[in-house]
């Protein structure tokens, strides 16, 4: 269903109660729910949103579009964990009702203050003429849950920024308390912004300067800007839409990067000595990531498993867009690694040893081990004609391949079916994460990751060996009680 204007703005209220029913039923029907993967009873999901620790519970919101696959009006739904794999989602808790963000409440950070969890993100109104102003706004959410919002702009547009100017990221450095947002300057170029929090009161920003990171200037946007400390070194990860690919060659349609710098000046924004551009994930669908450093010193971080702009399947079953497991961040050897934090092997419930299968429920891991001289090549979601997704991993000639283009219903085909990475001709380990539709593939417990969708035909539950000898573990998963 194509939405208008109109309804994709349609205050919340003025859907009718039977249409909520009727949606919700037909996402019911989808045979591609997840079964550990947060994801909507109906609508859209879009970003990972303030994501943080807060009284005893890991806190993670999305932002939401309730009313089908669209991208209109965004609120926040809020989910809770005391373990980052099993979520409970709470209740949409940040609406889009003040003259702050009529027109969406969108992306943005938290941290606890105090009792409260501080919410900065991004009130979007339009005025008469449609014009956008984007409001960088706060809201201070209870242990109760309750919202109260900040009646005031806390960061209001730039004087050298269109009104593209938003996703407000707030992170401790050093005991004080900093801010940075994405923005595209009068040039239409993507830059971020650093603010600073006076006196420490979250209540109270001023500017310091364009962050510098050896932007090449090459993106119109850069959205969802996350800064995280990892052994005292900066990891910037930012999307930044409509960058050259002579910069870094990607084949999503935006990509989500990440670049690590020796050490930050907060008086400056300067980012000393950042490393390339690199891809954070080789697959095809990871975007908008937010990553914090959580009280205990980890950073932790999470992703969009779908991409702005395009359309995918089950969007007929009125839903869209899953967030991928949390993942931890580390480096080694001065590389970055994203791996699932460690509860999630409390999924198994029993260990085999890895042999091709004819059916599965699409819902397991892969542990596999490749000796450095070999290929494989294995069919995740594979049918009886040993058609799904093809992964080879491949080290003796140092590549990593996904294909995906015989694996269910086709779409996004305009950016490719197939993925690689280079890899080192040495042994290789995959950990391959099944989960109904999603895929989460990590080579050598993180140091490169694949993500995606893919739609799977109703034979397409099992797995094949098209060559190469695989050896490892097959483990099935269990998530227990679905609630979202
Ligand atoms: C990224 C994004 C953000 C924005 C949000 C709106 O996917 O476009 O920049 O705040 O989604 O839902």
């Amino acid at each position: 269903m194509a939405f208008t204007t109109e309804e994709r703005y349609r205050a919340y209220a003025d859907w009718p109660a039977d249409y909520i029913d009727k949606i919700t039923q037909n996402t019911k029907h989808s045979p591609w729910r997840t079964n550990f993967h947060i994801e909507t009873p109906h609508g859209l999901l879009n970003d990972p949103n303030g994501f943080s620790y807060f009284n005893g519970k890991w806190t993670l919101f999305y932002q939401y579009f309730p009313f089908g696959a669209a991208h209109g009006l965004k609120s926040w739904v809020h989910t809770e964990s005391t373990d980052l794999v099993h979520f409970e989602p709470t209740g949409t808790m940040v609406y889009p009702d003040t003259p702050l963000d009529s027109h969406g409440a969108y992306s943005g950070s938290a941290m606890q203050f105090g009792d409260k969890l501080f919410l900065f993100y991004t009130g979007n109104v339009r005025d008469e003429n449609w014009i956008r102003h984007p409001y960088q706004i706060g809201a201070l959410m209870d242990t109760k849950g309750e919202i109260q919002k900040i009646d005031h702009i806390l960061i209001d547009q730039p004087d050298d920024t269109t009104d593209h100017f938003r996703d407000p990221q707030i992170f401790n450095f050093k005991g004080d308390y900093y801010a940075i947002v994405g923005g595209q300057n009068l040039d239409k170029k993507g830059i971020i912004k650093l603010y600073k929090a006076v006196d420490n009161d979250y209540l109270n920003w001023e500017y310091v300067a364009d962050l510098d990171f050896a932007n090449n200037l090459t993106a119109y946007m850069m959205e969802c800007p996350n800064l995280v400390f990892i052994d005292e070194k900066p990891i910037l990860l930012y999307c930044p839409q409509g960058l050259d690919k002579s910069v870094l060659d990607y084949d999503n349609i935006y990509p989500n990067l990440y670049k690590i710098a020796q050490s930050f000046d907060p008086e400056t924004a300067i980012m000393v000595d950042p490393s390339p551009l690199q891809q954070l994930d080789y697959g095809f669908e990871c975007y908008a990531t937010q990553a914090f450093n959580a009280p205990d010193g980890r950073a932790l971080s999470v992703s969009w498993l779908a991409l702005p702009d395009v359309e995918y399947p089950t969007d007929r079953y009125d839903y869209q867009g899953c967030l991928s497991l949390v993942k931890e961040l580390t480096l080694q050897d001065g590389k970055l690694y994203q791996y699932p934090v460690e509860a999630i092997t409390s999924l198994r419930t029993d260990s085999q040893i890895f042999a091709p299968k004819v059916a599965t429920n699409n819902c397991y891991e892969l542990e596999l081990t490749v000796e450095a001289d070999s290929k494989i090549d294995l069919v995740l979601f594979a049918d009886a004609n040993k058609k799904g997704l093809k992964l080879s991993i491949d080290p003796a000639n140092g590549q990593v391949t996904l294909d995906r283009k015989d694996c269910g219903e086709a779409f996004a085909l305009d950016f490719g079916t197939e993925r690689h990475c280079q890899i080192a001709n040495q042994v290789t380990i995959a950990n391959i994460f099944i989960d109904k539709s999603v895929f989460e593939i990590f080579i050598n417990k993180g140091e490169k990751v694949f993500s995606g969708r893919v739609f799977p035909h109703q034979d397409q539950t099992g797995i094949a060996v098209l060559a190469g000898q695989v050896t490892g573990n097959y483990y099935s998963l269990d998530y227990g009680r679905k609630t979202h």
